[in-house]
């Protein structure tokens, strides 16, 4: 059901994916090279074929598998997509010379694909090739001034193509061209976040039964939203969060209270001695991140053995991380999936992930149907390795107390101060510099503290948050106060790239 999106590797793909998940119909992404067997599987209403890097008169062009055309599903082109669906009817498409890339303006508009739309409607185009002749019998829905094919019709109607990306913000208007889309085709508009949690529970019903099933909570918004999923379901679970000494002030406690009120059968195992103990000395960044993953390892270890057996491990993955897997063109290969590093074939498991269909703010809203407070659902991402990458160069317990105490003033000042949603992620770094300054008379040499925020839509890039200049003082006063070892405070304000959002 709803619309499948075939990847021909443009980096907007999922953007698609998304625009018409909000349009409120299910959206799934394939390679655009999947055969048609693979498509016609997720019974689809309409098929979107993406806009990708290559040019369809390449020998080696990567394209959909040549049934689809026959299958007498609606189809969309975007960009190289559209080039796909004119050159295989026949039409010409042609190097342009000079690469078309930025904001344009339709100058007339037709159809009911443009119902709604403004004649001369401002869209964003990138590419090199266009349409230079319409295949017989095919025409023109839109043009602009330097390109009479930006939009075009099969004869019956049923194949849609546009030049312009109507998924990109720069096509105020593309939400809408999308939504006469979906209408002409009769795309159910079920995808809820209500059909979403019923469609979850089913799942880990029908997949689970009456085994058994471990899951790791990290008091994120994915795994706490997992492990009252399965309480929800009625699922005979247990949820092990690990304390590595590494947590957010406060969040033990936190995770603990909301889960546990909400029914989850939640074990907490303090390991901290264990993590902090493999931790000292260390202060190479990817050797703290390796370490932790194999204590982790190490912990899931004893409660599997303690407390087994379980039959699966559940996971918190997204469907950004199915997608960046999936192994196509394109955007499909980004990286290969993270999860707990060989755990579930170190330990026998069979691995249930009932959100890999589900974008973040997805996951979000099926939270808080399940009831998890907005304290931990709306809360900034944290990494799994906690404040070890917060401290550069060795953490012991003194450093994590000081880089603990920052954090939790600086987003505790956010907060107060109205702008904590504004940021995408903040923090608090303790850096290895230590500077002069003054107390009372004395001459002080002090930790210098970072604090970072960003705004950001999926952490892949990050700008630097523009706080408000009150705010930042508020919270450099209060830590320079509250922790007398931090002597100064800075503000990061690189963007990502060429920075990232942790500082290791
Ligand atoms: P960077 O620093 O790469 O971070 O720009 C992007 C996002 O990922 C988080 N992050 C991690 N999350 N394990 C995690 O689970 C990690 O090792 C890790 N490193 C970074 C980071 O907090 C940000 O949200």
């Amino acid at each position: 059901m709803g619309v499948v999106i075939l990847d021909f590797g443009s980096q907007y793909t999922r953007l698609i994916a998304r625009r018409v998940r909000e349009l409120g119909a299910y959206s799934v992404i394939l390679p655009g090279t999947a055969p048609v067997e693979r498509i016609l599987a997720e019974a689809p209403q309409a098929v979107i074929l993406s806009g990708g890097p290559r040019t369809v008169f390449e020998p080696d062009a990567p394209k959909p598998d040549a049934r689809l055309y026959a299958s007498g599903l609606p189809l969309l082109g975007i960009c190289y997509g559209m080039q796909l669906l004119v050159q295989h009817a026949g039409g010409e498409v042609r190097d342009v010379g000079t690469r078309s890339y930025g904001a344009d303006r339709l100058a007339r508009v037709e159809g009911p694909l443009f119902r709604g739309i403004e004649p001369n409607a401002p869209v964003w185009m990138s590419h090199s090739t266009a349409v230079a002749a319409l295949p017989k019998g095919w025409r023109g829905l839109a043009a602009t001034d330097a390109n009479p094919y930006a939009a075009v019709a099969s004869p019956d109607g049923r194949m849609l193509g546009v030049q312009f990306h109507p998924e990109v913000i720069h096509t105020p208007s593309g939400g809408v061209l999308l939504d006469n889309f979906l209408t002409a085709a009769a795309v159910p508009r079920d995808w809820t976040p209500e059909a979403s949690l019923e469609r979850a529970l089913a799942y880990v019903r029908e997949r689970v039964g009456k085994a058994r099933v471990l899951v790791g909570v990290s008091g994120g918004v994915d795994s706490s939203a997992l492990a009252l999923l399965l309480a929800r379901a009625g699922i005979d679970h247990l949820a092990a969060f690990v304390d590595h000494g590494l947590l957010r002030e406060g969040e033990r406690a936190e995770v603990e209270r909301a889960l546990s009120a909400l029914g989850v059968r939640l074990e907490t195992v303090d390991a901290s001695t264990q993590f902090l103990d493999a931790l000292r000395g260390v202060e190479d960044p990817e050797e703290k991140r390796h370490i932790i993953g194999r204590e982790f390892v190490a912990v899931f270890r004893g409660v599997a053995r303690e407390r087994g057996p379980f039959r699966f491990l559940a996971q918190g993955t997204l469907y950004p991380d199915v997608i960046e897997s999936a192994g196509g063109e394109g955007t499909a290969n980004i990286k290969s999936h993270h999860n707990v590093g060989g755990l579930p074939a170190a330990l026998g498991f069979e691995l249930l992930e009932p959100f890999r269909t589900l974008f973040k703010d997805e996951v979000r809203e099926v939270a808080r149907l399940l009831g998890l407070p907005d304290e931990i659902r709306l809360r900034h991402p944290f990494p799994g390795p906690g404040l070890a990458v917060r401290i550069l160069g060795e953490i012991t317990q003194e450093r994590l107390d000081i880089v603990r105490r920052a954090d939790a003033i600086f987003i505790d000042t956010l907060r107060k101060r109205g702008v904590y949603g504004d940021a995408w992620q903040a923090l608090a770094v303790l850096t290895p510099i230590r500077s002069v300054g003054v107390a009372g008379d004395e001459r002080r040499y002090g930790h210098v503290v970072a604090l970072r925020a960003v705004t950001s839509v999926d952490a892949m890039t990050a700008d630097w948050a523009r706080l408000p200049h009150d705010v930042l003082d508020e919270a450099a006063q209060r830590i320079t106060r509250e922790i007398p070892e931090v002597g100064r405070v800075v503000y990061d304000i690189t963007s990502k790239p060429p920075a990232t959002i942790e500082w290791e």
